[in-house]
């Protein structure tokens, strides 16, 4: 299996984002995962473009963008300019999804559709052939720091045997610890974010920490 860790930068210290950013970088994480809250579609106000924009020349990593936004149609272009490398989009939201896909594309990035916890798996399936990832959220979108919903592991199954064969990752966002990472690798998710857990002390040992339960 092709893992990656995305850390989320949700929980670094944004009085010291540079250093913590430079930390995920050096710690040996393969994506940044940016959290764009719009206080609209989820109740929190987090970054938009130009603050992407900045953060792209203090990390090269790739940007993992995560739109928490009610209107993704609106800004998934400034949000690639702006240096995101794949685009996810909630698929609660009112925007059509198919235009949200083909617009991602066609800014350049890959495509990736996000998943709340109390949204049928089976809405994903139009559309698992035009994207490259799914995000399954373990938590409510809009907060770091909460506890993982135990419903989500049978979730993470049911995508990953819907994806079959194809090459889509499967990310899990929220509630990922050293606890709870065995169950979600075992489940089938090979992208892993994580803020809390991988923020909380040092980055590099945590990311190796993870590496070796995702291996075990
Ligand atoms: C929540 C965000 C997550 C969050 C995860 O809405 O999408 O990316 O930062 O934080 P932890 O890993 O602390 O649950
Ligand atoms: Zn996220």
């Amino acid at each position: 299996m092709n893992y990656k860790i995305s850390p989320s930068m949700l929980s670094a210290d944004f009085a010291n984002l540079d250093r913590d950013l430079k930390s995920v970088e050096a710690g040996g994480a393969d994506w940044l995962h940016v959290d764009v809250m719009d206080g609209h579609f989820v109740p929190n106000i987090t970054i938009g473009p130009d603050q992407v924009k900045c953060l792209r020349k203090t990390i090269d990593l790739p940007f993992d963008v995560h739109l928490m936004i009610s209107e993704p149609l609106k800004y998934i272009e400034r949000f690639a300019d702006a240096g995101a490398d794949i685009i996810t989009v909630h698929v609660e939201v009112e925007d059509d999804t198919r235009e949200c896909i083909d617009l991602i594309k066609k800014s350049g990035c890959k495509a990736s559709l996000v998943i709340s916890p109390d949204t049928p798996i089976d809405v994903l399936a139009p559309f698992i052939d035009d994207i490259s990832m799914i995000l399954v959220m373990g938590v409510y979108p809009g907060f770091g720091g909460q506890k993982y919903i135990p419903e989500t592991t049978e979730r993470l199954k049911g995508i990953r045997a819907m994806i079959g064969d194809r090459d889509v990752d499967l990310e899990i966002d929220g509630g990922v610890n050293f606890e709870t990472l065995s169950t979600v690798v075992e489940a089938g998710a090979n992208v892993i974010v994580s803020g809390s857990c991988l923020f909380g002390g040092d980055m590099k040992k945590n990311i190796s920490r993870f590496r070796e339960i995702m291996d075990g």
